[in-house]
C-alpha cells in the first residue's frame, strides 16, 4: 500500500509520515497548500500528484487545493481526519462517497473506539442492576468539560441500556444521592494529562472498569493508517472506526 498524506507539513501529518516509515509502509507524495521539504515528492495541489492507493488528510482544508475533486477523479479512496469541517463540506464528502471509499471520524484512536464498544456492551449487560459512571482527566489547559469523547462514552452507554439513563455532571450538595438512571460524568483537571477516560460499572459486591489512556497525539496517525489498510478496496460508502472494531 503507498499514501498520499495531505496536509504533510503539519504536525500530525509529519507523525503519519513518520509512522508510516517505521511500519513500512510507502508515502508516494504528500500535498500542503505551505511549501516546504519533506522525505517524499510534495506538492501545492492535488493535480499534479501521481495516482496513488489511498490518501491519509490531517490537513485544515483551507482553501487552494481540492483533495476530492482528485480522490473522485482518480478512484482514490480517502481517510478523513480533519475536524471542523462545514455542513457544505461533509455534504461534499458523501456526495464523493458514492463514487470512492471514504473514511471519516473526529477521534481516529482504535482505542477509543474499542473503549466505546465495550462501554455499549457492558451496559447491555449490566446496564439494569449496576450503577455506571464515567471519569475522565485531562490537562490543566483544557476549556471544555466534559471532553467530547466523554460524551460519545456517554452516548454509547446510553445505546447499550435498555432503559433511559440520564447524564448527571459532577455531584454536589446536601441532596445529591445518586439516582438509579443516573450516569455520573466526572472532569478531573491537572498538569499535563493527555487524555483519560474510564467507565465503571457499579454492582452489589462487584466492580467493572474500562479505562483508556492517550499517552500523545501518535495515537491519531496510528488510527488513520489502520484506517487507510482497512479501506483498500472497499465498496464506496462512508466508513467509521465502528466499521473496524465492529458493532459488539
Ligand atoms: N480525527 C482525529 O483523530 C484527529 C486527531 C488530531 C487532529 N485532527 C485534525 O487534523 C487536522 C490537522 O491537525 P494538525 O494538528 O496537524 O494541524 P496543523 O495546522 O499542524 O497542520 C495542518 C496542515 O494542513 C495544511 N493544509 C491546510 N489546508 C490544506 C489543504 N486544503 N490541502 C492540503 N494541505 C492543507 C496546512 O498548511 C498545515 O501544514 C485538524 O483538523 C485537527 O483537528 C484529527
Amino acid at each position: 500500500m503507498n499514501i498520499l498524506i495531505s496536509g504533510a507539513l503539519g504536525y500530525m501529518g509529519r507523525e503519519v509520515a513518520r509512522q508510516a516509515e517505521t511500519n513500512g509502509i510507502e508515502v508516494a507524495c504528500g500535498v500542503d497548500i505551505r511549501t516546504g521539504a519533506a522525505d517524499f515528492p510534495m506538492y501545492t495541489t492535488y493535480e499534479e500528484c501521481p495516482k496513488v492507493d489511498v490518501i491519509v488528510d490531517f490537513s485544515t482544508w483551507k482553501p487552494g487545493a481540492d483533495l476530492l475533486t482528485y480522490a473522485v477523479k482518480h478512484h482514490v479512496p480517502a481517510v478523513i481526519a480533519t475536524t471542523g469541517l462545514t455542513e457544505e463540506q461533509l455534504s461534499a464528502i458523501d456526495e464523493a462517497a458514492k463514487v470512492i471509499p471514504i473514511f471519516r471520524s473526529g477521534n481516529m484512536s482504535l482505542g477509543i473506539a474499542l473503549l466505546r464498544a465495550l462501554a455499549k456492551k457492558a451496559a447491555s449487560v449490566l446496564g439494569e442492576s449496576f450503577d455506571i459512571e464515567i471519569v475522565e482527566a485531562h490537562h490543566n489547559r483544557k476549556a471544555d468539560a466534559p471532553s467530547g469523547t466523554a460524551l460519545m462514552l456517554v452516548d454509547a452507554v446510553k445505546e447499550g441500556c435498555a432503559e433511559e439513563r440520564q447524564a448527571v455532571y459532577g455531584r454536589h450538595g446536601r441532596d445529591a444521592k445518586r439516582q438509579k438512571q443516573e450516569i455520573g460524568v466526572h472532569a478531573l483537571r491537572g498538569g499535563t494529562v493527555t487524555g483519560e477516560h474510564e467507565v465503571c460499572f457499579f454492582g452489589t459486591s462487584e466492580r467493572i472498569k474500562l479505562s483508556h489512556s492517550a499517552e500523545n497525539r501518535s495515537v491519531f496517525a496510528a488510527g488513520a493508517l489502520r484506517a487507510a489498510e482497512f479501506l483498500v478496496g472497499k465498496e464506496p460508502g462512508i466508513y467509521t472506526m465502528d466499521d473496524i472494531v465492529g458493532k459488539l
